[in-house]
């Protein structure tokens, strides 16, 4: 049987569907690319925001119909919609044919097998907080970068989010599990890795806490650079920064959500951070790594936040200049705290907020990106550019997309590059050393 799978959301969604490829192919099934082809259709959902399901919601009903040309199509949803709603899902659409929760993805093949057999809804979501998917490695989709989930879950209860409730309590994998991941994909050529956790800061294992583990990835010799997200203001130390500073091989690029520049917001939000404690955190990462990448996540219109307060949020934006940042609808999630604060903000000026922040970041980042202009960055090179086949691709170690000549020999190497031009959110560059595949 062949499988297709759609993947919503965040980069550990990404992961996951690798995770479900790999477990699928154990058991005969193969993955296809290609919808008209599939046997089964799965979506592997997010929850994070209403408009990210009913974006996948839209996109079931019509993968649906193919069942009147192909009734022995099976269509799954699996993932944090699939977790929150469950059996319910199959009163929104009653042609599902199976939805599997975030803990019981080893259970897919034989759901599956179950389904074509017996041709009836089924459904699993029993919630195991220690599943942590030990020794299952990921069939890597990309091909030069490769996620490795380094722990899964959140305890932390942010008063607006829903994924401490879909994914479960916070768990982290072992380090010699990692080690061997990461070692596997350096093996077959990633130089690449970025290790994946909603909040990585909080791993711990036997004691080895998130620094120790960065360093230790450092050590493996097939790979170049490393990455990782998310990190959470509450628990960066002063390790990481010093870690990421001396460690040559982990990138200058940190993920910050700061959502709120407003500390009684904050608060309210349970980020367990003040807005002093985050600028200080910037400083630090600034005064070590002076070429750092910055971004971050924002949320306009949480419940109750003023003008005087989103302005706040806006000034600190202003303030930091932020490489890039993700700015967000506040959109309330049944179950949620913060969903049953009676102060809701309305949706225009919800909107009017998000807009004024998108704004103000296009030009930020629009700058950040003309101030790189004369400086020489190393380029990991991905591919022939989309606009020009005597150009190539890559990125730099923070993370922007660099264009220059070259030829396809150049792809999986890496390429000192002199930046002439910033066109958009690409840079443009000369190449003037090439590094080789650093091996
Ligand atoms: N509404 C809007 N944005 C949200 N996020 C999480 N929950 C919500 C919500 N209910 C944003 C946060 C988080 C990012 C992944 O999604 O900014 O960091
Ligand atoms: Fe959600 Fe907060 Fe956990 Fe991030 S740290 S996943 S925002 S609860």
């Amino acid at each position: 049987m062949k499988f297709y799978i759609e993947t919503y959301g965040c980069q550990m969604n990404i992961s996951d569907s690798e995770l479900i490829s790999s477990i699928l192919s154990k058991d005969q099934f193969i993955h296809t690319t290609k919808l008209n082809e599939a046997d089964v259709i799965i979506f592997n959902t997010c929850s994070v925001r209403k408009h990210a399901e009913d974006r996948v919601i839209g996109r079931i009903a019509q993968e649906i119909s193919r069942k009147r040309y192909n009734p022995n199509l099976k269509i799954g949803v699996i993932g944090c919609m699939a977790q929150r709603l469950g059996e319910k899902l199959h009163n929104i659409n009653g042609k599902i044919d199976f939805v599997v929760g975030v803990d019981q993805y080893k259970k897919i093949p034989e759901l599956i097998h179950n389904s074509v057999e017996k041709d009836e809804f089924l459904s699993n979501t029993i919630v195991d907080h220690s599943e942590i998917y030990h020794e299952l490695y990921p069939t890597h989709s990309g091909k030069y970068n490769a996620f490795v989930t380094i722990m899964r879950g959140c305890n932390n209860f942010c008063t607006y989010c829903i994924v401490p409730y879909t994914r479960g309590r916070e768990r982290s994998r072992s380090i010699e599990d990692i080690l061997r991941e990461v070692e596997n994909v350096g093996n077959i050529g990633f130089k690449d890795v970025t290790l994946l956790g909603q909040n990585v800061n909080s791993y711990n294992f036997n004691n080895k806490n998130f620094p120790e583990l960065l360093e230790q990835i450092n050590e493996i010799d097939s790979i170049k650079r490393i990455r990782f997200v998310t990190s959470h203001p509450k628990d960066l130390s002063d390790d990481l920064i010093k870690v990421m500073a001396d460690s040559e091989k982990v990138c200058e690029h940190i993920h910050l959500p700061l959502q709120s520049g407003d500390n009684d917001v904050l608060k309210r939000m349970k980020r367990g951070y003040t807005i002093e404690h985050y600028l200080e955190i910037v400083k630090k990462l600034r005064e070590n790594m002076p070429e750092i990448a910055i971004t971050t996540d924002i949320i306009a219109g949480f419940p109750g936040e003023t003008d005087n307060q989103f302005q706040k949020t806006y000034d600190v934006m202003k303030k930091i200049k932020y490489d890039y940042a993700f700015t967000f609808k506040y959109s309330p999630r049944e179950g949620t705290k913060a969903a049953d604060f009676t102060n809701q903000i309305q949706e225009d000026i919800r909107l009017k907020r998000l807009q004024k922040l998108i704004k103000l970041q296009e030009s930020i980042t629009l700058a950040k990106y003309q101030d790189q202009i004369g400086k020489t960055k190393e380029i990991y090179v991905e591919k022939i550019s989309k606009k020009s086949d005597k150009e190539v691709a890559g990125k730099s170690r923070d993370f922007k997309i660099t264009v220059f000549k070259g030829s396809k020999n150049l792809i999986g190497k890496f390429v000192k590059v002199k930046i002439t031009d910033a066109v958009g959110w690409t840079l443009k560059g000369e190449s003037i050393q090439e590094i080789g595949d650093r091996r």
